[in-house]
């Protein structure tokens, strides 16, 4: 039974790989394969990496054609608002973990397990029924046409927030199919992290500094305390969770400043 990982070349993705290997077989993937091999040789036992982007088919498929049982794919390769324009943006962290579900399909057997990496931003979204209609079917041809019917897809830090919310419409929506199959799907929603992503990000963000300080913990959560969580409901443990994002934020989403009045249009005819 092999676990993949993928975004493992740095912060959680690199915490989860080392919680996972004692498991047995891993493989361990990241559009930066040097990241990942150096991640590898610290884990030592039955690790493979691999090059893969997310936004790349081939590469995914080539991953798969890999892995004979699959027990949990963990996907925590994303960008951020201040790493890439917002296209981008949903075309890693949504559209690529819509990729990599997919392409596990075929594998899943009853125990198996995919986890999205989302984040606590997703909840900043407001509700909309038909909003979230589209972001559980990112892969559609017209998947940007729709979305930007609903708000700025070019505002990168409305695009990181969105596309996480997607993720957790993602899991959500493929939860039945999944379950037919005897596997679970469900996303893990970090807080401020930190993690080299986080620390750019706040380098340009002071507001950072203070939703940290108010937070009900008054810290930032590490890369440590997201794979205990990934530890847990990637395990039988956690057997009756499928569908449901678990919010591992430090109580950080309470204080998190409002983004979205007035941004999210609702589009004639819907
Ligand atoms: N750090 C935070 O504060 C925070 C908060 C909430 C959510 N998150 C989310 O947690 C996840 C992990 O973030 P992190 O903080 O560990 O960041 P990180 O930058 O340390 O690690 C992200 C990894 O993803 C890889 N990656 C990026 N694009 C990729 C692609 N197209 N294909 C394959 N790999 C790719 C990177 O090379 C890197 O190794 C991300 O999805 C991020 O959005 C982070």
């Amino acid at each position: 039974m092999t676990n993949v990982v993928i975004g493992a070349a740095s912060g959680m993705g690199a915490a989860v790989a080392r919680q996972l290997a004692p498991r047995g077989p891993l493989l361990v993937a990241d559009w930066n394969l040097e990241g990942v091999q150096q991640v590898a040789s610290e884990l030592g036992g039955d690790v493979e990496t691999l090059l893969c982007d997310v936004t790349n088919q081939s590469q995914i498929d080539e991953l798969f054609s890999k892995v004979k049982d699959l027990a949990a794919v963990v996907v925590t390769a994303g960008v951020s608002g201040g790493q890439a324009p917002g296209r981008k943006i949903f075309e890693v962290n949504l559209i690529g973990m819509a990729r990599v579900f997919r392409a596990a399909e075929p594998l899943l057997r009853p125990g198996s397990v995919g986890i999205g990496v989302a984040s606590q931003s997703g909840y900043l979204v407001p509700e909309n029924a038909e909003l979230f209609a589209v972001l559980e079917d990112p892969l559609a041809p017209d998947f940007f046409d729709k979305l930007s019917g609903f708000f700025d897809v070019d505002d990168s830090s409305l695009a990181y927030q969105m596309s996480k919310r997607g993720v957790h419409r993602l899991v959500r929506h493929k939860a039945a199919e999944w379950g037919a199959l005897g596997a679970r799907i469900m996303s893990v929603s970090p807080g401020i992290n930190d993690t080299p992503m986080n620390r750019a990000l706040e380098a340009n963000q002071p507001v950072m500094a203070d939703i940290i300080r108010s937070s009900p913990l008054g810290r930032r959560g590490t890369p440590e305390e997201i794979a205990n969580v990934i530890s847990f409901v990637t395990s039988d443990a956690a057997s009756l969770l499928t569908g449901s994002d678990v919010l591992a934020d430090g109580g950080m989403v309470s204080v998190l400043p409002p983004t979205w009045g007035g941004k999210l249009r609702v589009p004639a005819g819907s």
